[in-house]
């Protein structure tokens, strides 16, 4: 690469046996399609009606109109913390794995070097690398002012199928960047669990397509997101044919914010 960012090629998202049937059937391989750094830079920043939009943009709808600081436990490639950054609201992202963490500072350098970009970030950015267990219990130790508002965002995973939902996932799965980030995280060097899968109670086809939740990393999460003193609502984010979250018995679900491929369920600690 000609300049100074930190650049990943996507040749590491396919395995060599996908490539090899992509070359076989004459498509271009992924491998060879394009190099991935983290860009806030391409995130749409019409305001008004448009992207940035608090009352359209369904990650401000399930945030809450009277949010104004996140605690984004999941910030993968940092797209909805800066999108959120962007509509105004005052972020804190963690990212645990420490290749996608040193991207994404790496993205914020580009970003405040970029005066119009740095400009409507408005200094409202930053990345913390950690657990988010271990950075809210410290958070709640040490005095630290509680955000408003947790969005959680994990990796999900149709690996072990969920019925008639699982083609809607698989279309709203994974452009390149995200193929990226599952590689990396389910690396051998990678320290971490970091891909959910969606169990079904259906059974294993989840046949029944009923409710079903995150697996036990998922719900750690969240229910340490839930006792954080102070938060007022806890979003997670999820494939839309995901089945639904059951609330914890320490939350009231207040609401519910669907796109075509995305589900935020809105979670009020109890
Ligand atoms: C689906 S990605 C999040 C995508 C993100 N919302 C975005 O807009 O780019 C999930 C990320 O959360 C991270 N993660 C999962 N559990 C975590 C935890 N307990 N603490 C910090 N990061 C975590 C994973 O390493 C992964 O990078």
């Amino acid at each position: 690469m000609s300049d100074d960012s930190l650049w990943l090629s996507t040749m590491a998202a396919v395995p060599e046996a996908q490539q090899q049937r992509r070359r076989r059937r004459g498509r271009r391989s992924v491998a060879v399609a394009r190099p991935f750094r983290v860009d806030f830079n391409d995130i749409d920043r019409r305001q008004g009606s448009g992207n940035l939009s608090r009352r359209r943009q369904p990650l401000a709808r399930a945030l809450g109109a009277k949010t104004r600081t996140i605690f984004d436990a999941t910030a993968g490639w940092g797209r909805d913390a800066a999108l959120a950054a962007l509509m105004g609201f005052d972020v804190l992202a963690a990212e645990r794995c420490a290749v996608v963490s040193a991207m994404l500072t790496d993205g914020l350098v580009r970003a405040e070097a970029n005066p119009s970009l740095s400009l409507a970030l408005g200094g409202r950015l930053s990345f913390k690398h950690g657990d988010a267990c271990e950075i809210l219990a410290a958070a709640d130790g040490d005095g630290t002012p509680p955000p408003d508002a947790i969005l959680i965002d994990p990796m999900w995973s149709s690996a072990n199928g969920f019925g008639k939902a699982r083609r809607k996932v698989a279309t709203a799965l994974p452009r390149a960047s995200l193929q990226l980030l599952s590689t990396l995280l389910l690396a051998p060097s990678s320290s971490t669990p970091a891909v959910q899968t969606l169990e079904s109670r259906g059974g294993a086809n989840g046949d029944g397509g009923e409710a079903s939740s995150a697996n036990d990393a998922t719900r750690t999460l969240i229910d340490a997101a839930l006792r954080s003193e102070g938060v007022h609502r806890v979003v997670l984010k999820k494939p839309r044919a995901a089945p639904p979250l059951e609330p914890p018995p320490n939350a009231r679900q207040l609401d519910v914010v669907e796109t075509n491929l995305v589900r935020f369920d809105v979670l009020v600690p109890l």
